[in-house]
């Protein structure tokens, strides 16, 4: 037997006890007499202390060794370690094998860049804080099994080599050697399978599900991620966020041991963006969206007179800290969001100050600092232009504002549904409606009558679940019905030959009795991330892609042999 328990596993009742220990040097110090080596195993660290008289082998950080021995109280107990209280007095030590000196520290603590962290993963992986993340994770995974077996889900696999999935990014697509030609896509969500579950008579689905989508990567984004992936039949909206909400309560409490209050609260798209500037708001802290159209419509600037919608934040107490350096990149940023620039006002003792008061007057000034509610040094932002542009660059800034002032207090979990989502968004740059969420997403009873006549109106029974700021998971009530689905897809502007072509054997399969369904996909990794407090989603996966969506440990991706291209009947053009 190598080893008859893990470190951690021994505390001051155990002194006294013969034990056998295996794991990784973390630390060594020769003092003459006395070696102390910090052992690392999976479950922590414990000190080894061997005496005269006990041959030591030559060991340095990273090896990996045996010892055994037997546990004693420590004169001095280290504070910072579980096992702090004890120590091993070695009899018998061993290498079981050697390691090179590594390129990184392998400590929480560590200033390598994290492209030699990705390199060297599986170094990266022995560090703490990362088993803690891969575990809690696995432990997600585990209360999802649990929870929807209880409810009555079936799990069941979905094909990887699939065709298109309507989600909105770039599929990854993989060449048929059979067929020259041909592509497969990787799913980017199991959608279509799922539906087709329900079609088949499953009734409740669920799915650890992988999905690829080849979309622009971002600290909560990767081009493969994992969804924890529903489906059912024959509930309504709450029943469904019900049953979701019980998974997240189990999660929550069970991962962290966080009590989360249900039912969640429920906010309207039009809400959220109006108020929070954001479909994902993050309603841990204030900074509120306030409408000033009315009283700077009134004012001689251009900007002002002629937008369609005025808004302002107030940061609090941040006017004297606006240096005119703040204030340019203030503008800078307001013009990557496609403004000309940002209204800056500063509320001093001696009235408000801002390059713009030129174009008010003294009534116009009272009146937004009234409205605004602003006091003495605080700092009024405000940008005008189309009403959503507007609320999504302000939201922005009050997210930015929040983090910088540290507005947010950790481990503080707020946790809601927003709802009523617009069905279509209109693209300028393509003239055409899109769909929000996908096309198979069913309308609100209420509006439904606005598909004939404006589809700018319509709402979507789709709901996402947003927690601290992140979109956690979406989904919706899916279209049952042929002739509101066909509908659907002419606003969309698909042809009859497109549908054939896209979702030919999807949309056969409605005519053949369809039941009413709806379902949600978590994204498991943010999930993840939120539970284990990171802002990198790549802190919570084992082998994750840089944000060139490739791998610095193994190098995908690469060019192949070109053997193998020709076995595909594909040509590499230059
Ligand atoms: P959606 O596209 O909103 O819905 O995805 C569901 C959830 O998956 C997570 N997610 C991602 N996580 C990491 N990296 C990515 N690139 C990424 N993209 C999405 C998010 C998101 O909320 N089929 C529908 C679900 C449904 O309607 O049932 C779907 O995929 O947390």
């Amino acid at each position: 037997m190598l080893r008859s328990c893990y470190n951690t596993d021994l505390s001051i009742k155990d002194v006294g006890k013969e034990v056998a220990l295996v794991g990784w040097v973390s630390k060594k110090r020769d003092l003459g007499s006395l070696t102390f080596i910090d052992l690392r195993d999976r479950s922590g660290i414990i000190q080894l202390t061997v005496g005269e008289g006990v041959e030591i082998p030559d060991i340095r950080n990273e090896y990996v060794i045996q010892a055994k021995g037997k546990v004693a109280k420590k004169d001095v107990p280290n504070k910072n370690l579980k096992t702090g209280e004890i120590e091993v007095l070695v009899k018998e030590i061993k290498v079981l094998s050697k390691a090179k000196t590594t390129p990184m520290i392998i400590a929480d603590e560590t200033d390598a860049l994290e492209d030699l962290r990705l390199k060297y993963r599986y170094l990266d992986l022995r560090r703490p804080c990362l088993q803690e993340n891969l575990k809690k994770r696995a432990k997600i995974v585990h209360c999802a099994h649990e929870y929807f077996d209880e409810n009555g889900f079936v799990e069941v696999e979905t094909p990887c080599l699939t065709l298109s999935t309507p989600e909105g990014a770039r599929d990854y697509i993989v060449p048929s050697r059979v067929t020259h030609g041909a592509f497969y896509a990787l799913p980017q969500s199991p959608q279509l399978f799922k539906q087709l579950l329900m079609i088949g008579g499953m009734e409740r689905y669920y799915q650890i599900a992988r999905c690829f989508r080849d979309e622009d990567l971002r600290q909560d984004r990767q081009p493969e991620f994992t969804q924890i992936d529903l489906e059912m039949s024959f509930l309504d909206q709450d029943e469904v966020l019900t049953i979701m909400e019980g998974f997240l309560k189990k999660t929550f409490k069970e991962t962290i041991g966080v009590d989360i209050k249900t039912p969640l609260r429920r906010m309207d798209y039009a809400e959220a963006v109006d108020v929070y500037g954001s479909d994902k708001p993050d309603t841990r802290f204030g900074l509120h969206l306030i409408d000033v159209t009315e009283i700077l419509q009134k004012s001689e600037f251009n900007g002002y007179r002629e937008a369609k919608s005025i808004k302002a934040i107030v940061i609090p107490g941040q006017a004297p800290e606006t240096s005119r350096k703040v204030i340019d990149q203030l503008t800078l940023e307001a013009k990557k969001f496609g403004f000309g620039g940002i209204g800056v006002y500063k509320v001093t003792e001696n009235g408000v100050e801002s390059s713009l008061l030129k174009f008010m007057n003294e009534e116009q000034v009272k009146d937004l600092v009234i409205k605004t509610e602003a006091k003495v040094n605080d700092l009024i932002l405000v940008l005008a232009g189309e009403h959503d542009k507007v609320c999504f660059a302000l939201g922005a800034l009050r997210s930015q504002y929040a983090h910088k002032l540290g507005y947010i207090r950790p481990n503080t979990y707020d946790l809601l549904w927003v709802v009523n989502f617009p069905l279509f968004e209109y693209s300028e740059t393509e003239g055409r409606y899109k769909a929000l969420h996908h096309p198979f997403t069913r309308p609100t009873p209420e509006t439904e009558h606005y598909l004939d006549s404006d589809p700018s109106k319509v709402l979507s029974a789709a709901y996402d679940i947003v927690i601290n700021g992140y979109e956690a998971g979406g989904g919706s009530l899916r279209i049952y019905d042929q002739d509101m689905q066909k509908k659907v897809f002419n606003i969309l502007g698909f042809s009859d030959e497109d549908i054939a072509r896209k979702f030919g054997y999807f949309v056969k399969a409605f005519e053949y009795g369809t039941p009413p369904h709806g379902g949600i996909a978590f994204g498991l990794e943010r999930l993840s991330m939120i539970i284990c407090g990171t802002e990198n989603i790549r802190d919570v996966i084992a082998f994750p892609k840089n944000l060139k969506a490739s791998c610095p440990m193994s190098n995908a991706p690469c060019p192949v042999d070109p053997d193998q291209l020709e076995d595909l009947g594909i040509k590499i053009v230059e």
